[in-house]
């Protein structure tokens, strides 16, 4: 063990991301630029203005803004430059593998097809694998605040690109809208062979969570955090070691936590849960995977073991081969004894 700083054990370590929405990498430059090329006018005067818009209270603040920015979203270069933007950013933060959602229904109801939308991000997917060796995973994810004929088309228009599709997710506006409403068309996916994950206990109550994985039977929850008001259920996400994927600038943001010293992370891992470190929406809430973990590890005196065994969780929770996963451990470990 060497005199390595917190901060910069957390830069180089090697990672993976598993709770990231594509739409919320969208940076006010790149905002602009597209809108710019593609005659759209947005709403704010400048990226400044734009930038200072982003206060949120709650997630259906944010979400208004954040569907207001993927409007801008047309031709299938903007979803490639978007992916790519990503992509490089986050390879300059020693991420190897990522596991990204994407809203289809945020782009098909303005009119984008579902084939130019994912024809963008898979291209600079690949291209990421190829030319900065990031492994990754695409999921669809269904928008919660529209009802279940529109999930089921989309399960439809996502049929031709099954192979690029690795699981189906459900996001947006949670309280309102539990996971039983889509207890149908989680069930068809699966049968179709999608992973399952559901963003649930993140503004909504534990029963979503049990919803979620009763009804949905969902791989991993994504948030999870009013999980800890429920014992029974904390017991059951330990004993199953189901993977959650918090976010903690984002629950900062939009106000799930105070304070990140009030994070749940740590008293969850007291209690053996299978917790990982993600971005949720990094051009909105102030920082991708590197801001996260320095973000928690300042405000809760994480150490360098805590650090890695957040690291390690999220291999052992993403959906690589149990051969790829071994790799990757190998060498987070490898990195810990160095550093
Ligand atoms: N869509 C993008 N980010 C989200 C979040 N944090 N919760 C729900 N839906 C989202
Ligand atoms: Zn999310």
């Amino acid at each position: 063990m060497n005199n390595t700083s917190v901060e910069d054990f957390i830069k180089d370590i090697p990672k993976a991301e598993l709770h990231m929405h594509i739409e919320g990498s969208f940076e006010p430059e790149l905002m602009f630029e597209i809108a710019h090329r593609n005659g759209i006018k947005i709403k704010y005067p400048s990226v400044a203005a734009l930038k200072k818009a982003y206060r949120f209270n709650n997630l259906q603040e944010f979400l208004d803004i954040y569907y207001a920015g993927a409007a801008v979203l047309i031709k299938e270069q903007d979803f490639y430059d978007l992916t790519w933007a990503y992509l490089t950013k986050v390879h300059q933060e020693n991420l190897v593998h990522t596991e990204i959602f994407f809203d289809p229904q945020t782009h098909t109801e303005r009119g984008i097809s579902f084939e130019i939308v994912i024809n963008g991000i898979r291209r600079a997917l690949e291209d990421g694998k190829e030319k900065l060796g990031i492994s990754y995973r695409l999921i669809m994810s269904f928008l919660r605040h529209l009802d279940e004929a529109s999930a089921f088309k989309t399960l439809e228009e996502a049929i031709p690109y099954k192979e690029w599709i690795a699981g189906v997710g459900l996001d947006s506006s949670e309280l309102g809208n539990p996971p039983s409403l889509f207890e149908r068309v989680f069930a068809k996916s699966r049968e179709e062979g999608f992973l399952v994950v559901a963003h649930a206990g993140e503004e909504g109550p534990a029963e979503y969570i049990w919803e979620a994985l009763d009804l949905l039977k969902v791989n991993r929850i994504d948030h999870g955090n009013r999980c800890l008001e429920d014992i029974d259920l904390v017991k059951r996400l330990a004993n199953e070691q189901l993977p959650l994927t918090l976010c903690p600038l984002s629950n900062l943001e939009l106000k799930v936590v105070e304070n990140l010293k009030d994070h749940p992370v740590v008293e969850m891992m007291s209690h053996n849960l299978l917790v990982t470190v993600n971005s949720d929406d990094p051009a909105y809430f102030g920082g991708y995977m590197n801001a996260n973990y320095i973000a928690i590890a300042k405000a809760l005196k994480l150490s360098k073991k805590q650090i890695t065994k957040l690291v390690k969780n999220s291999f052992k929770s993403s959906w690589l081969s149990d051969d790829e996963k071994e790799e990757h451990l190998l060498k987070v470990d490898q990195y810990f004894n160095d550093n």
